[in-house]
């Protein structure tokens, strides 16, 4: 049996090894796709794509670019930040709901495109809640003292899963990839940087109300799944909204009673960039104005799991929080998945 003195020690131990961020990265593709595009393609407006969903515009892959390709400029760019070079990391966490191939994984693919032939690396799939996932899983595995150095992408060529005749889907979702290189040793117990708390949590039994019916294993694709189109992703907006604010606002209290912590003590709110209006609810229920919450959906759209690297790199970068400031970020999709983490940066 574990004795209370060891459990102390490892504990002590545990807290000085906590995820921290060393660099952070992002890639979209260069081609836009704007409301005005969209408005010749399904029967839409710019009105109500901006006013029902708050998105302008979205990034799209061009021919020839994958997942993988942004994953890896993604995560160089992480690490040039950090001033690490891609034979040092350790460990590869992607996460995904477009891997480039189901087999093998995208992280290896964008391990070989790195150069990062030291590391291990696997996919994490949940959704767009799936970068906070990895980030989870990569704190647990620094703080077990398996890798010195975790770097966690989240990369997503939605258009390749995106039914473009589908006026209730194709305006929402745009490409894109955010990556972080985490290091172990955030000692945030006295006062470092790093992840103070992170949550997750899923309810398998709504799988269906975001889903892809067809192209895996259950009902792989046939030319009569391919004609009813499905293989793209089908949604219940309404059903998911709904969810979204509850789970995310639940996941966000929990996590902030993790870390001790009240919303107040939050310097930046990092949302899914799902919908403004999910958004908005959110912060109303949370008590959080608009001055403390990150917002880019209406330059890129849903980007699934990229959402939140990208734009942590770009609250990084633009220096939106002091140093030693902390942000709480959030995040819901298909499964249902969501989770939520609080990072001292
Ligand atoms: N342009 C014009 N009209 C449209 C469009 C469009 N692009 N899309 C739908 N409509 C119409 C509908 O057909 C409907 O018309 P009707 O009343 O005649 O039937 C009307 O607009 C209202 O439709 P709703 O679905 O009720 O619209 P809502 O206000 O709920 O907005 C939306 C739809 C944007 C999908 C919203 O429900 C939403 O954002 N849901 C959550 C999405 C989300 O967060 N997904 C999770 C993350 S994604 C992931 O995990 C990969």
């Amino acid at each position: 049996m574990r004795s209370q003195a060891a459990g102390i020690i490892s504990d002590q131990k545990q807290a000085q090894r906590q995820g921290f961020i060393r660099g952070t990265g992002l890639a979209v593709p260069d081609r836009v796709l704007t409301n005005a595009e969209l408005e010749k393609m399904v029967d839409t407006s710019d009105e109500w794509i901006r006013t029902r969903s708050g998105i302008r515009e979205r990034r799209i892959c061009a021919d020839g670019e994958d997942t993988a390709d942004l994953a890896a400029r993604a995560g160089s760019k992480a690490l040039s930040d950090a001033g690490v070079e891609p034979i040092d990391v350790d460990l590869i966490v992607l996460s995904t709901a477009t891997p480039d191939h189901l087999l093998p994984s995208t992280a290896c693919e964008t391990q070989a495109r790195l150069g990062a032939h030291r590391a291990a690396a696997f996919d994490v799939s949940a959704a767009c809640a799936g970068w906070l996932y990895g980030v989870a899983i990569a704190d647990g595995l620094l703080k077990a003292e398996l890798f010195e150095n975790a770097l966690v992408i989240g990369a997503e060529k939605m258009s390749a899963i995106i039914d473009y005749t589908d006026r209730s889907t194709c305006v929402l979702f745009g490409d894109g990839a955010g990556a972080a290189l985490l290091g172990s040793g955030g000692d945030v117990a006295n006062g470092g940087t790093g992840l103070l708390a992170t949550h997750m949590q899923t309810d398998g039994r709504c799988a269906q109300m975001l889903w892809r019916p067809a192209g895996g294993a259950a009902m792989p694709s046939t030319s009569e799944t391919q004609s009813e189109r499905l293989e793209f992703v089908k949604q219940e907006g309404r059903d998911v909204f709904k969810r979204a604010v509850l789970a995310m606002e639940e996941s966000s209290r929990i996590v902030l009673g993790k870390a001790g912590m009240t919303i107040d003590d939050i310097d930046l709110v990092i949302p899914h960039q799902a919908n403004i209006r999910i958004i908005e609810s959110l912060a109303k229920r949370l008590g959080v104005d608009r001055e403390r919450l990150y917002i880019n959906i209406d330059r890129y759209g849903n980007t699934s799991s990229a959402s939140i690297p990208i734009a942590l790199d770009e609250v990084r970068r633009n220096e939106m929080v002091p140093p030693g400031g902390t942000v709480l970020m959030t995040a819901f999709g298909g499964g249902l998945a969501w989770g939520s983490a609080v990072l001292r940066l």
